[in-house]
């Protein structure tokens, strides 16, 4: 096995030795925009440091832990235009950088770009990454569709939120790391224990989302602080300050989360304060907690050694302690 950082450098090299960019240049320039503004490459590390918790060099898990980050890269490209998104990474997003159109037709060809990466692989293993990557891509849609929806609706229950992070984000950490266990040719068990540690990483890792979004440093971020609050966004914080709050502030977040504003720093920093007020921010933090000794908890159940478990719960624990 490797360090986090060795598998960063080892999927960076091989991103950069990928040749995407042809004609017409408006197609692909964004799409290389937007994969070289870099983030932590959680999900191809995931992927490759699978494959070697099952006993395969890291390197014949490459080509789907490229599938997994061009895919994850094609959501942001699109996210961020339905969440009207000014930044990703500290720098310009697709869609505002270029237009609209070149964020959805750049999108769609990454989303093919991600498939074709899987035709490096015979053919049984390239039917289960398939079958996985289409259960999982749809799913993802599933759950942004319910995020939107929550936009607009003011009767949300924390259920239905979970189920809603899982989707657009859980079942892709998840994925990422059974198509390790696929390409090491594992068995079933363990490639279902490891999605259920994916699964359960993923939700502490978007309830941590969340939280720095509201919360995170505007310096290092890399995204719009408050873009949530901005968009109405049903998250955990929001569901836990209007279920700790008495009913007069309760309202006062609901008023404040029906409207579209032209100037948002006012309500930004009157919902950030409910947040810390209410307990919410609190309650947030060990909901972050709990799904990662979640995650620990399906690793004791694992048939691997302690020094695979142990860089696996290191991983998980760098997460929670992410400021980006
Ligand atoms: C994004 O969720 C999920 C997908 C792209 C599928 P968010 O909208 O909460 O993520 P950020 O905050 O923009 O990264
Ligand atoms: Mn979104
Ligand atoms: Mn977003």
């Amino acid at each position: 096995m490797h360090d986090i950082s060795q598998y960063q450098d080892f999927f960076i090299s091989y991103l950069k030795r990928q040749n995407i960019s042809k004609e017409p240049k408006n197609l692909y320039e964004p799409i290389e925009y937007i994969l070289g503004l870099g983030g932590k490459r959680m999900r191809p590390v995931l992927t490759l440091m699978a494959a070697e918790v099952f006993d395969a060099d890291y390197e014949i898990a490459l080509p789907a832990a490229m599938a997994v980050e061009v895919f994850h890269n094609f959501s942001l490209v699109h996210d961020d235009i339905m969440d009207d998104a000014p930044l990703r990474r500290g720098q310009v997003t697709v869609h505002e950088k270029w237009n609209l159109n070149t964020g959805i037709l750049s999108g769609d060809a990454m989303l093919i770009l991600a498939y074709q990466y899987f035709e490096q692989y015979e053919p049984t293993i390239f039917r289960d990454l398939a079958k996985l990557f289409s259960k999982t891509a749809l799913e993802v849609c599933e759950g942004q569709q319910w995020d939107v929806d929550f936009e607009n609706r003011s009767d949300v229950t924390i259920p239905e939120y979970l189920k809603m992070i899982e989707y657009k984000t859980a079942v892709l950490v998840a994925a990422a790391m059974k198509m390790g266990a696929i390409v090491a040719k594992t068995s079933e068990k363990e490639a279902n224990l490891i999605y259920d540690f994916g699964l359960n990483l993923g939700l502490a890792f978007q309830l941590q989302d969340d939280y720095l979004d509201a919360f995170g440093d505007p310096e290092t971020f890399g995204k719009q602080v408050g873009g949530d609050i901005i968009e109405n966004k049903k998250t955990y914080l929001y569901l836990k300050a209007l279920e700790f709050s008495v009913p007069e502030k309760a309202s006062e977040l609901q008023k404040l989360f029906s409207q579209q504003l032209e100037d948002n720093t006012d309500k930004i920093e009157k919902v950030k304060l409910i947040f810390n007020e209410s307990g919410a921010s609190e309650a947030t933090q060990k909901a972050i907690k709990m799904y990662t000794f979640k995650a620990f908890e399906t690793l004791e159940k694992m048939n691997i050694n302690a020094e695979k478990k142990n860089i696996l719960k290191t991983f998980g624990e760098n997460l929670m302690g992410r400021k980006v």
